[in-house]
Formats: C-alpha cells, sequence, structure tokens
C-alpha cells in the first residue's frame, strides 16, 4: 500500500474547516493506503502558544482524530513530540535548504505579517520540518490543500537534493513525495468573509465553528455568516460574485452529501436567505452530533488515550528511525557505539 502522511495542529479547537477538508478524509485513506496522521505539536509553538491550551488542544486533538474513525490499529496515529526523529531529521534538513527557497513560502509571508511581533526561526523553518515528517516515513502521497502545495513542492526538492548528493539511482536515501487531491477537496471558507479561509486560530470566532462546538452557536453564527444582498435574493453557486452563499452551499453539501445542482433547485425563487441558512446550520449540528458524543467518550479515557500515544509513538519511532539512519550515515556521522 502507498505510504500516505497527514498532520494536524493543536494550534485552537479544529474546525469544520479541518474536518471537512483533511480529516474526514484521514477515515477514508485507511483503507487503501498505510497512513501516518499526526498532531504537530512542534509545527503548532511556531506561533506563540498558551502551555496549557497547547496540552488540552493536542489530547482534544488526537480525541478528535479517533472520534471522526482514525483506527490505531489500521494506521499510526502519534503526537509528534513523542517520535524526536521528526526534529533531528528536521535539524539535518535545514542545513540543506537555502534561505532563497524560504524566502519564497507564501505562508510564512502571510503569518509573520499576522504575527509580526513574533517572527522566529521555527516559524521561517516550518517548511523545513514539514519536509522531515513527509520524509522519514517514506511517504508516497502527502494529501494537500492549495495552502501547502508550495511546502510538498519544497519537501520534493529537498529530497532530491539530498539523494544527489549522497544516494544512488537504485538506492535513494528518501522517497520523493507526490501531493494527493482528496476526491472531495472541501475548501471552507470563513463565515463573515468568505475570501478567507476559515482558519481555527482566527481572534474572530464568528469566522469559525469548531468540532466540539454547541449547536445553539453553529445556528447562530450561521445565521450571521456572510451572504450579499442581491435582490431579489438567489442561491447560486457563483464563487466570484456570491463567495458568502458560495461557501455555505459549500458547507451545507458537504454536510448532507447533496450537489449545488440539487442546493439550487431546492431553493429556486426564494425570496430570504434566512431559511436556506437554518437549514445549513442544522445540517452542520446534524453532521457534528455522532463525532462530537464520540469525543466526549474518548477524551474522558485518558487511560485508552496514553495506550494509542503510546503504541502510535513507538510505531513511528521504528519506522522513522530507519530513515534517520540512513541519512546519519548520508552526512558522515559517527554512529553511536
Ligand atoms: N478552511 C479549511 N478548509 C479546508 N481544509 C482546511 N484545513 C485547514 N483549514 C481548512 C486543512 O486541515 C488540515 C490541518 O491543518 P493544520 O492544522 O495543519 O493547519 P492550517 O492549515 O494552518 O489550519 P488552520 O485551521 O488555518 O490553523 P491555524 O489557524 O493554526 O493556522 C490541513 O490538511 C489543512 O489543509
Amino acid at each position: 500500500k502507498p505510504i500516505v502522511l497527514s498532520g494536524v495542529q493543536p494550534s485552537g479547537e479544529l474546525s469544520i474547516g479541518n474536518y471537512m477538508g483533511a480529516l474526514r478524509q484521514w477515515e477514508q485513506m485507511q483503507d487503501d493506503f498505510d497512513c501516518q496522521y499526526c498532531v504537530v505539536d512542534l509545527h503548532a509553538i511556531t506561533v506563540r502558544q498558551d502551555p496549557k491550551a497547547l496540552h488540552e488542544a493536542t489530547l482534544d486533538a488526537l480525541a478528535i482524530c479517533l472520534a471522526v474513525g482514525v483506527d490505531p490499529k489500521k494506521s499510526s496515529l502519534f503526537v509528534q513530540s513523542h517520535v524526536p526523529e521528526h526534529a533531528q531529521l528536521g535539524w539535518i534538513l535545514n542545513c540543506y535548504t537555502q534561505m532563497g527557497e524560504l524566502n519564497r513560502m507564501t505562508q510564512f509571508k502571510d503569518k509573520s505579517a499576522r504575527h509580526a511581533n513574533d517572527v522566529n526561526v521555527g516559524l521561517y523553518g516550518y517548511p523545513v520540518l514539514m519536509a522531515a515528517d513527509i520524509l522519514l516515513y517514506g511517504a508516497h502521497k502527502v494529501p494537500v490543500g492549495s495552502d501547502q502545495k508550495q511546502h510538498l513542492e519544497l519537501a520534493r526538492d529537498i529530497a532530491n537534493r539530498f539523494n544527489n548528493l549522497y544516494g544512488s539511482e537504485d538506492q535513494p536515501i528518501f522517497e520523493v513525495p507526490e501531493p494527493y487531491i482528496p476526491a472531495m477537496n472541501a475548501r471552507v471558507m470563513s463565515l463573515q468573509d468568505a475570501t478567507r479561509k476559515m482558519s481555527k486560530s482566527d481572534d474572530n470566532r464568528k469566522n469559525v465553528i469548531t468540532l466540539l462546538e454547541e449547536p445553539k452557536s453553529i445556528l447562530k453564527k450561521i445565521n450571521k455568516a456572510q451572504t450579499d444582498a442581491q435582490n431579489p435574493p438567489s442561491i447560486i453557486h457563483d464563487v466570484e460574485n456570491k463567495a458568502g452563499i458560495a461557501n455555505l452551499m459549500g458547507l451545507y453539501s458537504g454536510a448532507t452529501g447533496k450537489t449545488f445542482a440539487d442546493i439550487e433547485a431546492q431553493y429556486a425563487g426564494v425570496e430570504m436567505y434566512g431559511p436556506f441558512k437554518k437549514d445549513v446550520g442544522e445540517a452542520i449540528v446534524a453532521m457534528l452530533e455522532p463525532v462530537q458524543a464520540e469525543y466526549k467518550r474518548i477524551r474522558a479515557d485518558r487511560a485508552y488515550m496514553d495506550a494509542v500515544m503510546k503504541a502510535g509513538a513507538e510505531k513511528a519511532s521504528a519506522r522513522a528511525a530507519v530513515t534517520l539512519k540512513k541519512a546519519y550515515e548520508a552526512v558522515g556521522f559517527v554512529a553511536r557505539p
């Protein structure tokens, strides 16, 4: 089976964007791929986190992964900082990445503008650590949204560079990863500004619905979500001219399985957006209900979570160590006797 790697940052409460754009696919990919899923806490601290909040968010994220159906018997599920090989390979790869390459990363430009008071070296090197995550497991496929494409490209460049220096044609050091675009590749936008993606760490909480949000709050936020002032109103999928409606349609479609054509037909000739928004809100509540119930059950069972983390870290570390050893030998490090 092809190896897949994907991660989620515990940089806040996970959003329905994380769910529809990533976690839901994680569950579905488990039968066709050898999946490595991680809660990437090393990545999360590239932006200042409150330690207590990070601690809780990491456990929450792990419980959510289990609640959405990631099966630790089928897949590796682990916390990134439990597998020190990520930081170790990350360091080596730092020495094989040019500053000029990182200067071009658009996510760094965005994030450093948003966190101008803390543009730390870790934020700058984020894509190198991500390359280490991927290359450690020999991942063939990496599910990427459009915002991560550039980072995957960099991981490929680093892998090729390292292979050209130290590997041979038939014995490369690293597998060169390919992007994987999942069939249901939803991109959820902010509720108040549908031209920006929904981000779990958005300061304006009206933009975000979290996976653990109360039904009342979900209904309220969807009711207040951006639409447009078109008169008469129309529910048609037109991302360019009706971004707010298109986003709500995306959410509705993602929550119910209805196509955009179905939804357009269902609301043809409406006179107000209110009833549509009510339906969207209720569909999201129904989608999240089983996930939330399962999350509550798992999160209360710390012994089970510990067992999953322990086994996951051991499984991941055993694989990662093999690649790290190759990289150490390749650069000329003396093996620890
Ligand atoms: N709005 C989104 N729509 C679809 N997919 C999304 N993802 C994130 N936001 C959306 C996908 O979720 C996975 C995990 O993301 P991440 O935690 O690694 O970091 P991120 O992409 O930076 O997510 P956020 O929510 O925007 O976090 P913050 O606010 O901390 O930066 C990824 O596969 C991502 O594509």
